[in-house]
């Protein structure tokens, strides 16, 4: 997804109903200008490139691109529930009692795997609390990693790619041909139609799976 590709969706259809009431007071120009320093000048709205520093570097471009784990390998929940769950410290283990085991920077992951306690890892991506979101209802779709998290397997350290905001999700509700595949390919990085077939890929998945995102305002707010 290309991030400009939301700028006009700064002024969302909702608010459009709004125009000709707060329009004939305030004039149109002042509205767009407001709905523009509200909407797209919100904290939210302007976290992309977010990258906290974590407790351990853990390379995404390490693991993922070069060795070629699968993200399910540690996200293991992203297909059945609506949060993509984090690895536990075993999950780490399961290399890491064998590889690298003087390592200072997996210091912290041994630590965690005698105490039993979690590694504290810092969330990267937090919509606010009033919108609904769910991997599950995407993934098993055919709308994949990449589309919403852009390369991760070229990431040292993950960051926020996307907006998050209400225009990013709209714009694909709206528009979602072109982020559809065939389920099975979500979490590889570097998928492209059959060259043959790419022109019209996206509306035969969308016509064989049958999908129709929804724009209700209840899909996201509940
Ligand atoms: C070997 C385990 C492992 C694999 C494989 C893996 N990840 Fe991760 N992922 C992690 C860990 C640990 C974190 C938390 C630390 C961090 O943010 O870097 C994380 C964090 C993330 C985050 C940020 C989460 C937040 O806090 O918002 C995203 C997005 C993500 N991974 C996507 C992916 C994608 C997409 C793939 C596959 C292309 C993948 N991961 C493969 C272990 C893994
Ligand atoms: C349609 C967009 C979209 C797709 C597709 C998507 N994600 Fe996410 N991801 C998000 C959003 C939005 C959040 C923040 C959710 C929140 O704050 O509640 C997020 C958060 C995460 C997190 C942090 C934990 C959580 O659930 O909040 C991880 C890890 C993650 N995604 C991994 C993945 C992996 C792996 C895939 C592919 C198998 C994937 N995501 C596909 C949008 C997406
Ligand atoms: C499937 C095996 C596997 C899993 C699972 C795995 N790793 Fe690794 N990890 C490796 C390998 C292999 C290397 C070493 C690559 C090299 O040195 O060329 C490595 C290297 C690292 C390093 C760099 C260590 C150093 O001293 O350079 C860190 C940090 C790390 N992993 C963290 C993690 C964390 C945290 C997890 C769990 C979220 C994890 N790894 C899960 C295989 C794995
Ligand atoms: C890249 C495309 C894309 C993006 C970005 C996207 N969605 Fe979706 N969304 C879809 C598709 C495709 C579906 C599945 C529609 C279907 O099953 O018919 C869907 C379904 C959903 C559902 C499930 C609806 C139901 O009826 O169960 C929710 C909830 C949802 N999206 C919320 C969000 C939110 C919130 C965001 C932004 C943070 C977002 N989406 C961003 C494409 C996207
Ligand atoms: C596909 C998901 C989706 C749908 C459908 C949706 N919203 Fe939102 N909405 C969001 C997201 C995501 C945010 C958070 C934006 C942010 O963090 O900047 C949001 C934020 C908002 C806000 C707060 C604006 C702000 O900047 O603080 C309002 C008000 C709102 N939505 C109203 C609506 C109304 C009314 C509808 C129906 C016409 C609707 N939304 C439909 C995803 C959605």
């Amino acid at each position: 997804m290309n991030q400009d590709s939301e700028t006009p969706l700064i002024f969302p259809k909702w608010l459009d109903s709004l125009r000709p009431v707060v329009g004939g007071v305030l004039g149109v120009l002042p509205i767009y200008l407001l709905a523009l320093a509200y909407l797209g000048g919100s904290p939210q709205t302007t976290d992309v490139g977010y990258r906290p520093e974590q407790p351990i570097p853990y390379s995404h471009r390490l693991h993922v691109g070069e060795l070629g784990i699968d993200c399910r390998y540690c996200h293991s929940t992203v297909e059945q529930t609506a949060h993509a769950a984090l690895p536990p410290t075993e999950t780490c283990m399961n290399c890491h009692a064998n590889i690298h085991t003087e390592s200072e920077k997996l210091l912290p992951v041994r630590e965690s795997y005698s105490s039993g306690l979690p590694v504290r890892w810092v969330r990267v991506h937090d919509l606010p609390d009033y919108v609904y979101f769910n991997h599950s209802a995407h993934v098993t779709r055919g709308v994949a990693c990449v589309s919403c998290h852009d390369r991760v397997d070229t990431m040292e350290v993950v960051y926020q790619a996307q907006p998050l905001s209400m225009g990013w999700c709209l714009d694909c509700h709206r528009n979602p041909e072109p982020n559809l595949r065939p389920p099975e390919y979500v979490t590889q990085m570097d998928w492209q139609p059959d060259p043959n077939v790419a022109e019209h890929a996206g509306s035969h998945i969308r016509e064989t799976y049958d999908i129709n995102p929804s724009e209700d305002c209840s899909t996201c707010h509940r």
